[in-house]
């Protein structure tokens, strides 16, 4: 593909995203939308294909996206049904190297998951409501824990089902569930959740009375708490650090905070 090309397929692609999809003529390729098939939410929708050579093998598709200067990641992004192997590569087929994800928009106010991931973002409530899946803008439909995506924290960094924590990809908790993640991937309020040795994440209980660090050591049987000087995380080991060792995976958030 020419330079030239390259650019206005950029451009076009742009101008796209800006214009609210309105399709424009394009010299380079025509547009691969199956008009026949419902268009759900999450469907890539590609703007630019390469033709597999004649013979190909597990690095063909390493080869196309190199070809495409896109990483690997991208394109198998592009083109889901591939193996990450790249085993059941086809000769003679067309593969995506560019395009984007179409999100449908919430337009009766129905969205998230029942709703073929219908977006509120862009209409008039821009809050998705986990408790009854509709478009909102009131405080509760936009709170953490009940709003699923939007403008809003949503449901891929707080818990719209109350369990958070490690045992649940990471997330937090607040709204509703309360503010303190226990160390079950519970959410709740209280000491049963917030307590000192019963909290992972949130607005845990700090060991301020225990005494600063003298040392750089943190938490074990001193409880000493990180501080400025050795950095604010106390990592696994039990030393104080704003390293990913020390505020990563491991992190004891009660010797004061984790990011
Ligand atoms: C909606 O999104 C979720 C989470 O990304 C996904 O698991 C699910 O398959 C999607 N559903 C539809 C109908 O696209
Ligand atoms: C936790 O406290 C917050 C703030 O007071 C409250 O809104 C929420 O409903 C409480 N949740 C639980 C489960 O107690």
């Amino acid at each position: 593909m020419n330079t030239l090309c390259r650019v206005s397929t950029l451009f076009t692609a742009l101008a796209i995203t800006i214009s609210n999809y309105s399709m424009s003529d394009d010299e380079c390729q025509p547009w691969i939308v199956n008009e026949k098939r419902n268009i759900i939410s999450g469907q890539i929708i590609c703007r630019y294909t390469l033709t597999s050579p004649d013979e190909v093998n597990s690095n063909t598709c390493t080869e196309l996206a190199n070809k495409y200067e896109i990483t690997i990641e991208k394109f198998f992004f592009y083109n889901p049904d591939l193996d990450r192997d790249c085993k059941n590569i086809e000769p003679n087929t067309e593969y995506c190297v560019a395009g984007f994800i179409d999100q449908l928009l919430a337009k009766n106010g129905l969205c998230g998951p029942p709703h073929n991931n219908a977006t509120c973002k862009g209409t008039r409530k821009q809050c998705c409501n986990s408790e009854t899946w509709t478009c909102g803008d009131t405080f509760d439909d936009c709170r953490e824990g009940t709003c699923y995506e939007g403008s809003c924290h949503g449901a891929d960094e707080y818990a719209i089902d109350g369990k958070c924590g490690r045992q649940h990809g990471g997330l937090k908790c607040g709204g509703k569930w309360g503010s303190c993640c226990n160390n079950d991937g519970v959410c709740g309020n209280g000491s049963g959740f917030c307590g000192l040795g019963k909290c992972q994440s949130g607005l845990c209980e700090k060991r301020w009375l225990d005494g600063h660090s003298p040392d750089g050591t943190c938490g074990g049987n001193k409880n000493y708490v990180c501080n400025p000087v050795f950095g604010y995380c106390c990592g696994r080991a039990g030393q104080c650090g704003m390293e990913e060792e020390h505020c990563g995976e491991g992190c004891q958030e009660e010797f004061v905070k984790c990011d």
